[in-house]
């Protein structure tokens, strides 16, 4: 499928991508990604975010567009949400390909259309809440909502069908291969999509969790029938639910997350491992679910997501060379950067002749207003004494995210 009709005159483009490169150089996208173009066709005709120069993404644009007897040179008005090259990397070509058109996003936006593209002529910014009609009924409004997640983004929305292109706001990781809309996919997909929504929000957004609560509360008023995001599937049947999602997950970032335990954990030579599982064990007495990540085994893509929707971590490494195990200082920093607050923490660990990772990592979480359990360390080869109380520290930690 090249192109999916929302109406008569608005239609979706979506281009599957499939690729080994990491998504903005750092985020495995194993199950690939969709970059969405729209067109909306009054008197005069916009296309709406455009796409990446990457495999063959904008032939498969090119072709989509000829199916309805359009091409890049009917294009009237270019509309660019946001910046980022994975929705204007072809923009260049573009203009080549169609010096008349006239290219619009934000203010911050035009400029980093003429930084990043050197493109000067045929610039429009826009302002919050400005218009442009398209004729033939088709009414576009601008609506600025900075910082999801570049400064310079806008969401775009169509009146007459009430279709709010939302740009990466609601969006996903994972193809779609021919379906598009929310209602062609079984729960079970549903819920995979689900995850990928979280862990790109978690991966991307995170750390901007207020103007994601800002850009929706601004948006509250408007007529929604379609949420057309420029990554994933668009939503029709639920439109409120994927709302609903957004919120919670911007939630997560101020300490409402869900019930559930995120344990990462380091190892060298299983000491830390033995640890570990005691602490496990008491989590499972306590019947909380828990998700399991090994620091640098599992990407920290996944890591950030399940750290990010949980109300408890568990910390656990050994002690390297006076400080903390690497790569677990990586996890660490990017729980900073991604905004991983408002967490109750039990960290765990040994070592082997002096210590030093707890000393580390205190200095390294100073800043996330994690509620911290008192931590335990052990040297070598946890003891039978270490073992249970392990197990009454994942009880404890189970407990504080069970009330
Ligand atoms: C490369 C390396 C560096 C280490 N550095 C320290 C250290 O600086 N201080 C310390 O107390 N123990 C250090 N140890 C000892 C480990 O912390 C200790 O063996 C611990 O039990 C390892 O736990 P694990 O089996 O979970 O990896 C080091 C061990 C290795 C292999
Ligand atoms: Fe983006
Ligand atoms: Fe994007």
């Amino acid at each position: 499928m090249k192109i999916v009709a929302l109406s008569d005159a608005l239609f979706c483009i979506p281009v599957d991508v499939h690729t080994a490169d990491l998504f903005e150089g750092i985020w495995p996208i194993p199950g690939g990604v969709t970059l969405n173009a729209y067109l909306v066709k009054g008197e005069k005709t916009a296309l709406i975010d455009l796409v990446q120069d990457r495999q063959d993404a904008p032939k498969q644009v090119e072709e989509a567009l000829a199916s309805i007897g359009a091409d890049f040179g009917a294009v009237d008005y270019l509309i660019l949400n946001h910046l980022e090259p994975d929705h204007t990397g072809w923009l260049r070509q573009f203009r080549e390909k169609n010096p008349k058109a006239e290219i619009i996003a934000t203010a911050k936006g035009i400029n980093l259309v003429k930084s990043f593209y050197k493109i000067e002529a045929g610039l429009r910014a826009v302002k919050d809440g400005e218009t442009l009609d398209l004729g033939g009924g088709k009414m576009l409004t601008f609506f600025e909502t900075p910082n999801i997640h570049w400064p310079e983004t806008m969401m775009t929305w169509e009146s007459s069908t009430g279709t709010l292109f939302s740009c990466d706001a609601f969006g996903s990781f994972g193809v779609l291969e021919g379906r598009l809309f929310d209602d062609e996919f079984s729960q079970t997909e549903l819920a995979a999509f689900e995850n990928e929504t979280l862990r790109y929000y978690a991966n991307i957004v995170a750390s901007f969790s207020s103007f994601v609560e800002k850009g929706i509360q601004k948006l509250s008023g408007l007529s929604i029938a379609y949420i057309a995001p420029s990554h994933g599937m668009v939503w029709r049947k639920d439109v409120a639910g994927i709302i609903s999602r957004y919120l919670r997950y911007a939630s997560y970032s101020k300490g409402s997350a869900e019930k559930e335990i995120a344990l990462v954990w380091s190892s060298m030579y299983g000491n830390t491992k033995k640890g570990l599982d005691a602490v496990i064990a008491g989590i499972e007495r306590e019947g909380v679910p828990y998700s399991l990540h090994r620091a640098p085994n599992d990407n920290v893509s996944y890591i950030l997501a399940d750290a990010f929707k949980s109300a408890g971590l568990v910390i656990a490494m050994p002690t390297y060379e006076y400080a903390m195990f690497p790569p677990m200082a990586y996890v660490i920093d990017i729980f900073r950067r991604k905004h991983i607050h408002h967490k109750t923490v039990l960290r765990i660990g040994s070592w082997g002749w002096s210590g030093g990772a707890q000393k580390e990592y205190d200095a390294a979480i100073a800043g996330l207003k994690w509620n911290s359990l008192a931590p335990f360390e052990w040297t070598g080869n946890p003891s039978p004494q270490d073992l249970a109380v392990l197990e009454s520290r994942g009880r404890e930690l189970a407990q504080a995210i069970k009330v």
